[in-house]
């Protein structure tokens, strides 16, 4: 419309002025048209570490599938952060440890927070360690699908992850960036 704006100022969040305007504008129309790199996100929690062993062997997999990889500890990172990074990703991988039949408290926090951005054209799954009966990972893999993340062959491994769980978390790696490369054809 030709307008020049000085200032956007929404009812709630940041107040946006001068140079900050052209830059944030620019950020949406890339989040609006679902422009994406070749980056996957791996997003998880833990308690005794058994999660974590399986998302650096997530992450190694997809590095050597051709993919950049960032690790976030939901404990030790911003979400703010995490979720700018997701949105230009193409690739979002989320893992808990079962605990009280259902995901960690954080990673809760952190899907509800995800579903309100809407992410768009985003391939993905969820995996964790579990004790007996599990749980988290059927409920994480609900709430990406409900979030509009295409799910891919979601992964449990019973408390530590052995050499063939390793493996399988390399699989899955490649099966998620098989489903982007495809999904982008
Ligand atoms: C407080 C607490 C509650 C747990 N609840 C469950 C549960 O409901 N079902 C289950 O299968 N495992 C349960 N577990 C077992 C953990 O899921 C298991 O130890 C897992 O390997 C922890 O993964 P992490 O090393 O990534 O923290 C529970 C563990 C703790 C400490």
């Amino acid at each position: 419309m030709g307008i020049e704006i000085d200032m956007i100022a929404p009812s709630h969040g940041a107040i946006w002025r001068n140079s900050g305007v052209g830059n944030i504008l620019d950020a949406y129309r890339g989040w609006g048209l679902t422009e994406s790199n070749d980056t996957a996100i791996v997003v998880y929690d833990t308690m005794w570490g058994s999660t974590e062993k399986m998302a650096s062997a997530i992450a190694q997999g997809i590095i050597d599938a051709g993919f950049e990889v960032k690790v976030y500890h939901l404990g030790k990172s911003e979400l703010s952060e995490i979720v700018r990074e997701i949105l230009e990703a193409k690739i979002i991988l989320v893992g808990s440890p079962t605990i009280n039949n259902g995901m960690f408290p954080s990673v809760g926090g952190f899907l509800t927070y995800l579903r309100g951005l809407r992410p768009k054209g985003k391939v993905g799954s969820a995996f964790g360690s579990y004790g007996w009966a599990g749980g988290a990972v059927k409920a994480i893999a609900g709430e990406l699908e409900k979030t509009g993340v295409m799910v891919v062959d979601p992964l449990s491994v019973k408390f530590v992850p052995g050499a063939d769980d390793l493996a399988a978390c390399a699989e899955l790696a490649r099966k998620v960036v098989d489903a982007a490369e495809m999904q982008e054809r």
